[in-house]
């Protein structure tokens, strides 16, 4: 009897399949599907600018920024999801961009550390952490200053954390909330106190 030829399997289509799975895409044959194989149209604001760019769809948003659009400022650590260093604003809210697809992105609005202010103007957040000496080596200074804007933008929205006690009670960045909020950026500097006492600063706190 002969034996039937096993199916040849398409190693990327799996993993493409299995990414969009995982996300809740909609599939690349809607909308977006561009004219190269794998390949995805995708338009967002980058910083205050419409970008309309085609991605390989297995691109995640940290590489699409670095790669593709040389916004180098958002680091890659582990690339896992585990050291805060790609951290980045999506509509306001922070990511890990090392963890998220660039083509779940579509008509998305990104804040990497280079559009939160410039050189001549600095965000309250970056001149802070300036002031407060709050790095060494830096490497994860562009992840935590993102992530400190979006936490102050949490507390404002009363979006409550772990170390929240009181739910009805009006919220406070008390050290342990900041410390709770800000414990997905890794520093591998160590300069925790000084990270937390910029934060404080711009949050109005003593
Ligand atoms: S590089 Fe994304 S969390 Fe470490
Ligand atoms: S300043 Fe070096 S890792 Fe944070």
């Amino acid at each position: 009897m002969s034996v039937p030829p096993s199916p040849k399997i398409d190693r990327r289509a799996v993993v493409t399949a299995a990414a969009v799975a995982a996300a809740g895409m909609p599939s690349m044959s809607g909308a977006q599907a561009a004219g190269s194989k794998g390949s995805v149209a995708v338009s967002l604001t980058v910083n205050g600018e419409h970008r309309r760019l085609d991605f390989d769809s297995r691109v995640t948003l940290l590489d699409a920024l670095r790669e593709h659009l040389h916004l180098t400022g958002t680091k890659k650590g582990c690339d896992h999801g585990h050291c805060g260093a790609c951290t980045v604003l999506v509509n306001g809210i922070r990511i890990n961009a090392c963890l998220s697809l660039a083509a779940m992105h579509e008509g998305d609005e990104i804040t990497t550390v280079e559009g939160l202010g410039r050189s001549d103007a600095l965000h309250p957040m970056q001149a802070a952490f300036i002031e407060h000496d709050a790095f060494q080596c830096g490497y994860c200074t562009p992840g935590q200053i993102c992530s400190a804007v979006a936490v102050l933008a949490e507390v404002a929205a009363g979006v409550p954390s772990h170390a929240t006690g009181d739910l009805t009670a009006p919220m406070m960045l008390d050290n342990g909330e900041l410390r709770e909020r800000m414990s997905g950026n890794i520093c591998r500097c160590g300069a925790y106190s000084n990270i937390a006492d910029a934060v404080a600063d711009v949050a109005g706190r003593p």
